[in-house]
């Protein structure tokens, strides 16, 4: 029986115990996890085969969730113990779960944009390009812009669109679609005598306008003279911004996406980047108003860097738990696609074109010893060889001017390498971040291109890269491609491009644990996250996927899974109807 006494203590026992025990928790923290400060799981996660990209556990087949971050992951009997009143329970019923996948390059209200307008990724003859833009134009108001694109001409044989295939069907609305790689156009003669493209039109620097034997327009513009066009398409709203940010969530949660690195959208001219904006009037705008669905890391071109600085030194570099401020990102050369790519030797069709240096290495050098100086990370696009190796050996200099740290430099693409340079990004653990499912439709344009045995040698070099050390990131480039981890992931595995009855260049062949780490824990590395995301390991967001199949054997021989349900910090934001 209690006494008074002993009432009027426990209180003084349980406060004089907390001041003992507080300094010993923070040096044992799984001392906390006894029976009388025991913190109960909000969901418990079971019976399934969990990959955690975490070296330190595997796998494992139960994981509690509290408070939107794991409390513990294990065995079925550890994790159960944190069951409590109200705790929930999902059976996986044996079912494959991994990280939360991270898309380490993608373009992501351009994406949502473009899943409302005229989408030419499927269009294979000139036919069904045809039709589809006629479909869009049946919907349209007298005079409002038809956009669209991703086409890409190689699916119908090469032979580049003109206005004339469809000037007929669109009369009323001036028209506007983007290649597949954004580095090239097609306008309809509307849109052409619009922005004042005639017969008389010089090329701008940079640029070409497309022109028939008789020098006619025939509506296809290159590289800057999309400008001409781009800059007569009125600006999209801030509301069809914002929409575009919910379509383009729900698109990547339904694949498992929970991360994605932004690097802005296609703005009218060539530029492509990250308005500062899209933070304030969509990013910032979604987060204050709770609807954030998935986690953003945000580079901002190079040149506004003493903004970025300034701003993180107010807010620091997580604005919350949606939104991290990445760092800076500029460009070094073209796209394969467009003959831009920057190589050491010339295009096999074209002896002298040897691809274009869209930024010059000065200005590169001296924007990126400040930034990093100002402990920003910095991301530079390089495609072509050449274009990679002058971007390695600028980081090496910045690295020999700022002094050692952990900077974690960026090469976005870095799709064709030099021998040697696998190795160089690994001598100062540069992030490799690549987008395995170009290689789909780039093994054959790249092979005509560079010819058979340039190609081979150093094409999407995914196991150099991870044997060199460096920080191999997947990534989708969507709109380029399709945002689609799970696809990435079986491209890299096996990289047979469609028709191919084998692999190309099977050497660089990667693993689906190496495959899934690239996602992962790599992916968040690669942007400085993974202390939040990346791996299913204590304290660490809930992200993860659950996925329709159950042997992991099956996963690890044909890398081809579906996606049952997404949740991001533990809550469930996609499932699959069934
Ligand atoms: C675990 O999943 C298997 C299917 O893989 C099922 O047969 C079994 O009943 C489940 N166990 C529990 C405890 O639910
Ligand atoms: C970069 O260029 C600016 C302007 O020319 C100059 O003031 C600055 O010192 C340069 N920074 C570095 C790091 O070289
Ligand atoms: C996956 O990444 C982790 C952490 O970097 C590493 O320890 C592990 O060896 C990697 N697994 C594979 C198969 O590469
Ligand atoms: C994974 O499950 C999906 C849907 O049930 C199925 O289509 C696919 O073939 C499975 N993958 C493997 C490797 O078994
Ligand atoms: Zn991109």
């Amino acid at each position: 029986m209690l006494n008074m006494k002993m009432m009027v203590a426990a209180p003084l026992v349980v406060l004089s115990l907390s001041i003992v025990l507080f300094p010993i928790f923070n040096t044992y923290p799984f001392l906390r996890n006894w029976g009388w400060t025991r913190q109960v799981a909000d969901l418990l996660v079971i019976n399934g085969t969990i990959y955690t990209s975490d070296s330190s556990l595997p796998f494992a087949d139960s994981m509690a969730v509290r408070n939107g971050r794991i409390l513990r992951i294990g065995d079925y009997s550890s994790v159960q113990a944190l069951a409590g009143y109200g705790t929930e329970y999902i059976n996986l019923q044996g079912r494959i779960v991994v990280p939360g996948f991270i898309d380490s390059h993608v373009h992501f209200l351009s994406g949502g944009l473009q899943m409302a307008r005229v989408e030419l990724r499927k269009a294979n003859t000139k036919e069904k390009f045809v039709e589809i833009v006629k479909a869009a134009a049946k919907n349209m108001e007298h005079g409002s812009w038809i956009l669209g694109g991703g086409w890409n001409n190689d699916f119908w044989g090469g032979e580049l669109p003109m206005a004339t295939w469809i000037d007929d069907i669109t009369e009323n609305n001036p028209v506007w679609l983007s290649r597949m790689d954004g580095h090239m156009g097609l306008a309809n003669s509307l849109a052409l005598e619009i922005a004042g493209v005639t017969k008389n039109i010089e090329d701008p620097i940079g640029g070409t306008v497309v022109r028939n034997t008789g020098g006619e327009p025939t509506g296809l513009l290159i590289d800057s003279a999309m400008k001409l066009v781009l800059s007569c398409i009125p600006e999209v709203s801030k509301d069809d911004r914002r929409k575009a940010l919910e379509r383009a969530s729900n698109l990547a949660l339904m694949r498992g996406v929970t991360t994605v690195v932004d690097f802005g959208r296609y703005f009218p001219g060539t530029s492509v980047e990250l308005p500062w904006e899209d933070l304030t009037d969509v990013y910032r705008w979604a987060d204050i108003y709770g609807k954030m669905k998935i986690r953003v890391c945000l580079f901002f071109p190079m040149r506004t860097w003493q903004r970025l600085v300034d701003l993180i030194g107010q807010t620091g570099r997580k604005l919350s738990q949606w939104i991290y401020l990445g760092g800076v990102k500029d460009f070094s050369d073209g796209s394969l696609g467009s003959s831009s790519a920057l190589f050491y030797k010339a295009y096999a069709e074209e002896p002298h074109n040897y691809g274009l240096q869209v930024t010059n290495i000065d200005d590169l050098l001296n924007s990126t010893i400040s930034s990093d100086k100002f402990n920003l990370q910095v991301a530079i696009h390089a495609i072509g060889d050449r274009a990679n190796g002058m971007i390695l050996d600028m980081y090496t200099s910045v690295v020999a001017t700022n002094g050692m740290r952990d900077r974690r430099f960026r090469i976005e693409h870095a799709q064709h390498l030099a021998p040697g340079a696998a190795a160089k990004f690994g001598q100062h653990h540069i992030v490799a971040s690549v987008q395995p499912d170009h290689l789909l439709d780039d093994a054959e344009s790249a092979i005509k291109k560079l010819g058979l045995e340039r190609a081979q040698e150093g094409s999407y070099m995914f196991k150099s890269l991870l044997n060199s050390d460096a920080v191999l990131a997947f990534g989708s480039d969507w709109p380029v491609a399709d945002i689609n981890p799970l696809s990435s992931i079986k491209t890299a595995m096996e990289r047979i491009p469609p028709g191919w009855e084998n692999g190309w260049i099977t050497t660089e062949r990667i693993s689906l644990p190496e495959a899934l780490n690239a996602s992962t824990i790599l992916a968040a590395k690669a942007c400085f996250l993974d202390k939040d995301v990346g791996s299913l390991s204590t304290g660490k967001m809930a992200d993860f996927v659950v996925l329709m199949n159950d042997s992991w054997e099956g996963f690890a021989e044909h890398g081809y899974g579906s996606i049952a349900a997404t949740y991001v910090g533990g809550r469930q934001a996609y499932i699959r109807n069934i």
